[in-house]
């Protein structure tokens, strides 16, 4: 998908579909001053066509409904109107805004033609406290790349229908007027659904096809295509280095767990603390020794999520050329019964060196995660974020719209906090008080890894605090919000957005910081 950013009158600009929208209840006697500017220009030069079908009550009040109008305009070449309704005008925001958004890039995805005009990314945003046009753009243009993602199931395409290949092919994206960052937010937006499409993508795979190997394979590739060094441990080096934990969950599977580092390096200064990110990669859980029910069990492709979010993100900052230095690490493995699987009640110790006593094998997240954690010391980060499918309690808790947070420090929390509003891919936080850490008692070794019914998102992550003493720290639960089930079943990308705004706003304090030294020297020179 092509874009191209025009600050033009929308009259004037021809396309095989034009998408516009408008407030249904702003209607009488025509399009009245609250309708977006763009939408009136349309419909004065339809002479008022548009404002008389949205008085006949064409446009859904629901934000969000399409209306499509065919064969409209005899004035130019365009053949196809989409009309997206904003909702009721008091009630407009960002969420009617977003619904908009996203059921426009729909249709857009579905159509048939090859160009389109998209009038949404010039609406005036004063009744959007801190969002302006590049925002817009960005959002717009990650809502639209990410209609198009379709699951590729490498298998051969046998279906001959007679039916038009579906997908606008070039988007012209309306502005209200011409500026600088405009097309960087359209190439950020772009990034981001990439990202969000490589994660589906791996999320979405069955797990007799992402394997850790394949995990290991997919990043190895991604260093390739973006030149950034790939490291991939395994089990022989994982044992050489006391990663106690992490194997303790791979030895019921025939499978080889891996345990994969992504170096980018995108800061000019290779003394730059880089952010970690840590991505929980178990390809299948069956919960082990301590087997879950058999109801939706196949869900549990998905609890590789993680792992895939932090190949998304890293994928959009090397696209970005961020000049920031990220790593990833991801520890990879299936979790299944076996003659030689742990054992509730077995003792391990962590690469840390404390010990762990597995009550039950179901909650082996934080055993892979906790030496992946340990591991991240040795990069000095700047910060950690850990991202996990890791809890079915944080869905009993907070449902499938914000991912979990808990973190070491309330700075990074706060800033994890805003960059979920600004993307749209929202968290909330859990508090991880010192109180809760009881919970973890063992008789028979430094800590359980598993707390009881009470708390289960926190207590899970008040074992993983045991092992990120050295440095601040951000754990995302993701089980609510990185796959939907039912008839929309799939990965949905997330929390790819969040980490790529986090990403971008280092990359942006990064650059605030460097120009200072660079000015000074050219003035010192001159
Ligand atoms: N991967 C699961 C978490 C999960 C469960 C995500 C259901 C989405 C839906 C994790 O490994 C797990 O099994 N957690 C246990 C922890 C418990 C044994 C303390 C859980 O949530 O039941
Ligand atoms: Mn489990
Ligand atoms: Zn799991």
């Amino acid at each position: 998908m092509q874009f191209t950013i025009k600050a033009a009158a929308p009259e004037k600009l021809g396309a095989d579909t034009l998408v516009f929208a408008a407030f249904p209840d702003q209607n009488k006697p025509a399009l009245q001053k609250n309708q977006p500017a763009a939408t009136r220009a349309m419909d004065a030069h339809l002479g008022g066509k548009l404002s008389v079908l949205i008085e006949r009550g064409a446009l859904k009040m629901a934000a969000g409904s399409l209306c499509e109008l065919h064969g409209f305009d005899e004035h130019n070449t365009c053949t196809r109107i989409v009309l997206v309704s904003l909702g009721k005008h008091a009630e407009f925001g960002e969420r009617a805004l977003r619904e908009a958004l996203r059921t426009s890039a729909r249709a857009l995805a579905d159509s048939v033609g090859k160009t389109a005009l998209y009038a949404l990314t010039a609406l005036e945003l004063d009744r959007l406290p801190g969002r302006d046009a590049a925002w817009l753009m960005q959002q717009a243009a990650c809502a639209l790349a990410n209609a198009t993602y379709r699951y590729d199931s490498g298998k051969a395409k046998t279906d001959k229908t007679d039916e038009p290949p579906k997908g606008i092919a070039r988007i012209t994206l309306l502005a209200t007027r011409a500026a600088p960052a405009l097309p960087r937010a359209v190439e950020q937006g772009q990034a981001i659904a990439e990202g969000m499409a490589l994660a589906r993508q791996l999320g979405d795979m069955p797990a007799n096809r992402c394997t850790p190997t394949h995990l290991a394979e997919t990043a190895q590739a991604l260093g390739k295509e973006f030149g950034f060094k790939v490291q991939v441990l395994k089990r022989k080096e994982m044992e050489g280095l006391g990663m106690g934990a992490l194997l303790s969950v791979a030895r019921g599977s025939h499978q080889p767990p891996k345990f994969i580092i992504l170096h980018y390096q995108g800061a000019k200064d290779a003394g730059q603390k880089p952010v970690v990110l840590v991505g929980k990669g178990v390809t299948f859980d069956s919960g082990g020794i301590s087997l879950k029910p058999g109801e939706a069990m196949d869900e549990m492709r998905f609890d590789m999520c993680g792992a895939a979010s932090v190949l998304g993100a890293m994928r959009a900052a090397a696209r970005l050329a961020l000049p920031i230095n990220v790593v990833g690490l991801i520890p990879a493995t299936e979790n299944l019964p076996g003659g030689n699987a742990s054992k509730p009640g077995d003792v391990v110790t962590s690469l840390s060196g404390q010990t762990i006593e597995i009550l039950n094998t179901d909650a082996e997240g934080r055993l892979l995660l906790c030496d992946a954690l340990t591991y991240a010391e040795r990069f000095q980060p700047e910060c950690v974020i850990d991202i996990a499918t890791l809890t079915g309690a944080i869905i009993i808790a907070l449902g499938k719209i914000p991912s979990g947070l808990m973190a070491n420090d309330d700075e990074l929390a706060r800033a994890l906090i805003d960059c979920g509003q600004y993307s749209g891919d929202r968290v909330w936080q859990m508090p991880l008080w010192p109180e809760y850490q009881e919970l973890l008692d063992s008789n028979f070794a430094d800590m359980a890894n598993i707390g009881g019914r009470f708390a289960g998102p926190i207590t899970a992550a008040s074992f993983l605090a045991r092992f990120t003493k050295a440095y601040r720290w951000a754990h995302l639960d993701i089980a609510g919000t990185a796959w939907l089930t039912g008839t929309s079943k799939g990965a949905t990308g997330r929390p790819v957005p969040l980490l790529v705004e986090f990403l971008l706003r280092r990359a942006a304090q990064v650059k605030a910081a460097r120009p200072v030294r660079k000015t000074s020297a050219r003035n010192a020179r001159a």
